[in-house]
């Protein structure tokens, strides 16, 4: 990873911390995306400690799209070229809350954001290439069906189904980007990392945070969940690979609604809708 400029968003905890530690460490320059000082800072500093790379940060909060846009617009005016993307921020919330832009909360930072933020960087992405897209999903998308009617959730609301239903789209967003940026080099895949003990959840709400936090007692450690990310930023295996779904770095197959094509460019189109905002 010598000389390679590799984007993360999530960086500041999780299974994304380990993952800069561990791309910083092989010589990549990573530039975080983060939407807290305190723990931005403190981020940074443990991952300059490692290293003497000019490791640098943006700051925002990626559930807003004029955020998503500006720090695309600010990455790109300070980087002039990016190996690899890294879009892994991302939270369930344990009820529904709404967005400045009229988005449900979690669909706009699992989803919206990894699709804004990309397309803000396709020029960089593009005049790297061969660059790589990476894209954190999870198997809490088994089960889970898009209602394109209904893509805010503002018929009923269960975390668990939004949430799956966030890295659902985040599959779909995959192969679709794989499929139109075909031939330009830049590969994309997306990953279940495992059920891993981080922060996720934490502050999620009432019970559910509860029962998240009774379940991360059997979860794995975030340097065992951070291997599949690494594996696909940066082993040589998968430089040719583009538009799979992997975990524990092996391609896995995801469900039948998350293969589903036609799903994936009409997700694709109202993504484009939300992100060019109102006529
Ligand atoms: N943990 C699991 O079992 C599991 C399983 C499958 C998939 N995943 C996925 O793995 C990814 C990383 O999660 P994790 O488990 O490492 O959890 P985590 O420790 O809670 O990390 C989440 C990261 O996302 C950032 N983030 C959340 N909302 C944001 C926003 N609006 N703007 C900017 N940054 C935001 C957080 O920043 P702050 O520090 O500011 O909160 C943090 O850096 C997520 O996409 C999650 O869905 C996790």
């Amino acid at each position: 990873m010598h000389g390679k400029v590799v984007v993360i968003t999530g960086a500041t905890s999780g299974i994304g911390e380990v993952a800069a530690q561990r791309l910083a460490a092989m010589g990549a320059r990573m530039v975080l995306v983060a939407r807290d000082k305190e723990r931005g800072e403190a981020a940074l500093t443990r991952l300059r400690s490692g290293t003497s790379l000019a490791h640098s940060i943006h700051y925002g909060d990626l559930s807003r799209i004029s955020e998503m846009k500006r720090l695309a617009a600010q990455i790109a005016a300070a980087e002039r070229r990016i190996d690899v993307l890294i879009n892994n921020a991302g939270a369930i919330f344990g009820s529904r809350q709404v967005t400045e832009d009229n988005l449900e909360l979690t669909f706009a930072t699992n989803h919206l954001a990894y699709f804004v933020l990309t397309l803000g960087l396709r020029e960089r992405l593009f005049a790297s290439a061969p660059a790589r897209i990476v894209n954190t999903a999870s198997g809490a998308h088994k089960g889970r069906v898009l209602d394109f009617d209904d893509l805010q959730s503002t018929k009923g609301y269960s975390a668990m189904n939004v949430y799956g239903r966030s890295k659902l789209c985040n599959i779909l967003f995959t192969r679709e980007l794989s499929r139109r940026w075909s031939g330009s080099g830049i590969t994309v895949n997306c990953l279940h990392p495992g059920f891993v003990a981080t922060r996720f959840g934490d502050g999620s709400g009432g019970l559910l945070s509860y029962g998240v936090r009774l379940a991360k007692t059997i979860a794995i450690s975030p340097e065992k969940g951070a291997q599949t990310l690494i594996y696909l930023a940066s082993s040589p295996d998968v430089a040719g690979v583009s538009g799979e779904y992997f975990y524990q770095c092996r391609p896995a197959t995801p469900t039948q609604e998350a293969r589903d094509d036609a799903a994936a460019k009409r997700l694709w189109i109202e993504s484009a809708k939300l992100e060019a905002g109102p006529k």
